[in-house]
């Protein structure tokens, strides 16, 4: 639920020197630390033995009542269970502080208080250790995340990545080497996804909850647009969309079966328009492999439908297990064990940017 785009403001609240030597690379399992929105992820990855363990705590519950992420509770929420998940991960991990060799935070985008939470735990543990450590971009942690699993894909390739913030497709020449192709013009895939179910009273988040209720639906009952696939171009827009539902939904009989059917239509549309985007994507870079990820890469339609065009049309798919699409430490860990790996570290300052532009990141190799 991260807002995206170029702005460069960054909050940092302690300015140093860097402590440990520019270029010094991480000597054992990175530990990777995700506070960005409103889940705590806590990961210990190692370069050459690869996830050694990885912990987890939502806050789904608690902003529930809200419908919706209420940032002051989801920063305080991190204070309260970061330390003791990070002695979790080390103890199922089999290791103590002193076996890591590197330390990754997700440093934007996101929400600031949130960010500061897990930037300032992260480095003061790097710190006190004498440790390496690096700011990740957390979207290029939902990129890389397939890389956790057994066949990884390599690039060149193109990822779609689809979140609660963020709605892109990305080019990717090399690990580190992003152009942007597309991306939304208005709500993100999951915004769209949860506003759409909380006007027909679907609890939060309702991703999932919508998803689950489409399972029931007759597909055809109703039927939606598929926003800006008329035209040329890769950009999204979804939030017309959730205009359209709210006019059946208002105009139908509202009851659970119609809901259902309604929520299978939007779903429909949304895999249908991804769906013709990513097609674009491919033939544009003339790319064969395709990564999917960011929370709406969970869903299970979307899934189905772009294996499908892959054996189809002769391209590769790629997607993470649903519990490392959505957001998790595991992929800060991999991202900043690949940039640590890469000699890249940054000084000791505490800095978080809630608005990060992914293609302003410099190349890994
Ligand atoms: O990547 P993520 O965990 O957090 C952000 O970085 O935003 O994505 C969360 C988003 C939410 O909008 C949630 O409703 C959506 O992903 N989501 C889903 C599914 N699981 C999570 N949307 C559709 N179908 C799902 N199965
Ligand atoms: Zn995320």
């Amino acid at each position: 639920m991260s807002p995206s785009g170029g702005g460069r403001a960054a909050y940092s609240i302690v300015t140093n020197q860097p402590f440990a030597k520019q270029g010094s690379r991480p000597a054992g399992p990175v530990l990777g630390v995700e506070t960005s929105c409103d889940e705590t992820g806590v990961a210990v990855f190692d370069r050459a033995r690869g996830l050694l363990a990885h912990t987890l705590y939502s806050q789904i519950r608690m902003h529930a009542d809200y419908g919706g992420v209420v940032p002051e509770l989801a920063s305080r929420d991190h204070v309260r269970k970061l330390l003791p998940l990070v002695e979790e991960t080390l103890k199922r991990a089999g290791l103590g502080v002193a076996d890591l060799g590197g330390v990754a935070y997700t440093a934007g985008p996101g929400l600031v208080g949130a960010l500061l939470v897990g930037a300032t735990v992260a480095r003061s543990l790097a710190w006190a250790l004498g440790l390496p450590a690096i700011g990740v971009h957390h979207m290029e942690g939902h990129l890389l995340a397939p890389l956790l699993e057994a066949d990884p894909p390599a690039p060149p390739f193109v990822a779609l990545l689809v979140s609660g913030g963020h709605s892109m497709l990305i080019e990717v020449g090399a690990i580190g080497r992003y152009r942007l192709l597309g991306d939304t013009l208005d709500d993100a895939a999951g915004e769209a996804f949860d506003k759409t179910a909380k006007l027909m009273d679907l609890p939060y988040p309702g991703g999932p909850a919508l998803a689950k209720l489409a399972e029931q639906g007759h597909p055809g009952a109703f039927r939606f647009s598929r926003p800006m696939t008329d035209r040329p171009g890769l950009d999204f827009s979804f939030s017309g969309l959730k205009t359209q539902v709210l006019l059946a939904w208002q105009a139908s009989d509202r009851s659970g079966q119609t809901r259902a059917d309604i929520a299978r239509a939007f779903e429909d549309a949304i895999v249908e328009t991804l769906a013709i985007k990513c097609r674009r994507a491919l033939a544009a870079t003339g790319a064969r492999s395709l990564v999917v990820a960011g929370g709406v890469g969970a869903n299970r339609r979307l899934r189905a439908a772009l294996a499908e065009a892959g054996a189809k049309e002769g391209f590769r798919t790629y997607f993470p297990r649903p519990e490392f699409c959505t957001d998790n430490g595991a992929m800060i860990a991999l991202a900043g064990a690949l940039r640590l790996e890469a000699g890249q570290l940054e000084s000791a300052a505490i800095k978080v940017q809630p608005r990060w532009d992914l293609a302003s990141l410099p190349p890994v190799a």
